[in-house]
């Protein structure tokens, strides 16, 4: 195909392929582009770190999906991909005082001191999994799977815990989370995908109320049955949504990319391994250099906003372009495409957001992939992925940035 037009609206390939060239593209035209997103529906992407920084927290701004022109106006279809991200009924399509009252119980469910509280119990699950490694191994003739058999399972048994998700659920809930992030699918998945979440997390919830515990769940639900409710039943289905969803997949994709990049260059590992780096240094990096959220949907400026000479209509859906903001030479230098753990960098990533929405979840994702890199490769210091570079396939997804699986030898 030939390469899409300057001046024409970029179209993101809904099938993730190439993630890392498009978002250097969007870059290279400039801090606000535009996009063609799925269904053909115009759009916008932030890319630049400076810029996005700014648009994260400009008063002109917003979140709620009643500012997006487009399904105001009824021009989105049935099963649109992206339709969860815009309407889901919970804190990242709120704005103000509404955030607040949403984000609010998630922000005491993930204190600092709770999540310092998890680390001996993430410590004991990333032992449990490691022991196990080796005869998943042995089951696949030498190779596993590193997704399915370690970095999917440690944080999704960390959040159904402190969410309060019995194991049952589990496995469907990450398999329909995975539905809701992939956007290249049919309209009928999208929908049948979306009724079967919302049926799964009432029975979460349904479980809760028959026993309560010391867990998000819980806390939820009790503010939905209060006197004066401070929640509604759909509102407490889409905290669920977006907690459970944010909360593994993210780490998962991290914990991924980070050892992606370790195995592509064993020098790196051999920084770490030799003290001159960080295990802290290789989560931060990874989260700048290939960030697990690639394109943040969406936010909509309430009226037209001027970003580095490009206008962005009022109700334009926009994309936080966490991806490409990392790949900023103008903040990075000329080598931002390079992993480097020993870079640290002046200026922070953007990776985890910024502003009244950043991710209230990142000490936790933090510490979780830190215990996980740290451990996984003091248990199998030669391990390598299996498979040649290029024959791993990527998520199916633009929001997400990951492959879908990590085949590796584990090594002596
Ligand atoms: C928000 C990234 C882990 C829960 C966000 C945002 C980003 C992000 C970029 C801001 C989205 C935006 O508005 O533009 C990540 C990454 C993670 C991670 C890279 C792991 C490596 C987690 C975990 C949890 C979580 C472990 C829960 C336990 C949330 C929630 C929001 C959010 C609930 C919405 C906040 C709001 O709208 O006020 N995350 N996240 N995330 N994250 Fe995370």
């Amino acid at each position: 195909t030939p390469p899409p037009s300057p001046s024409a609206p970029y179209p993101l390939d809904p099938t993730g392929a190439g993630l890392r060239e498009t978002a250097q593209e969007l870059q290279a035209r400039g801090p606000a582009v535009p996009v063609v997103l799925p269904g053909g529906v115009l759009g916008h992407a932030v890319t630049r770190h400076h810029a996005l920084r700014d648009f994260l927290v400009h008063p002109e701004v917003a979140k709620d999906a009643c500012h997006f022109a487009a399904l105001r106006e009824g021009r989105i279809p049935p099963g649109w991909q992206l339709t969860t991200f815009a309407t889901v009924d919970g804190m990242t399509t709120a704005d103000g005082a509404d955030h607040r009252r949403l984000r609010e119980p998630v922000v005491k469910a993930l204190s600092p001191r709770r999540v310092a509280a998890l680390r001996p119990r993430v410590e004991r699950l990333t032992a449990e999994l490691l022991d196990g490694l080796p005869a998943l191994a042995a089951q696949g003739g030498g190779t596993v799977d590193l997704r399915q058999g370690f970095a999917y399972p440690l944080p999704m048994r960390v959040i159904s815990e402190l969410i309060g998700v019995d194991e049952e659920f589990r496995d469907r809930l990450h398999e329909l989370s995975g539905l809701v992030v992939n956007t290249a699918i049919d309209p009928e998945t999208v929908l049948a995908a979306n009724r079967e979440l919302v049926a799964v997390l009432a029975q979460v919830v349904a479980a809760r109320r028959a026993a309560p515990g010391d867990d998000l769940t819980s806390a939820l639900i009790a503010a939905c049955d209060a006197a004066e409710a401070r929640l509604s039943e759909q509102e407490l289905i889409g905290t669920l949504l977006l907690t459970i969803a944010a909360g593994h997949q993210t780490t998962l994709d991290l914990i991924i990319n980070a050892v992606r990049a370790l195995c592509a260059d064993r020098g790196q590992l051999e920084l770490v391994r030799s003290g001159r780096a960080d295990w802290a240094d290789v989560v931060e990096e990874t989260l700048r250099h290939d960030s697990p959220v690639a394109n943040f949907p969406f936010r909509y400026p309430t009226r037209d906003l001027d970003i580095g000479g490009t206008v962005v209509p009022q109700g334009s859906p926009v994309l936080a372009a966490y991806g490409a903001a990392g790949l900023d030479p103008e903040v990075y230098g000329p080598d931002a495409d390079r992993f480097d753990v020993t870079r640290r960098p002046a200026v922070r990533h953007l990776a985890f957001g910024h502003g009244a929405h950043v991710c209230p979840g990142a000490p936790l994702a933090r510490l979780e992939a830190g215990i996980a890199l740290r451990a996984l490769f003091d248990r199998f210091p030669d391990l390598a992925l299996a498979v040649p570079e290029a024959d791993l396939a990527p998520l199916p997804t633009f929001v997400g940035n990951s492959v879908t699986e990590f085949p590796v030898r584990l090594g002596r």
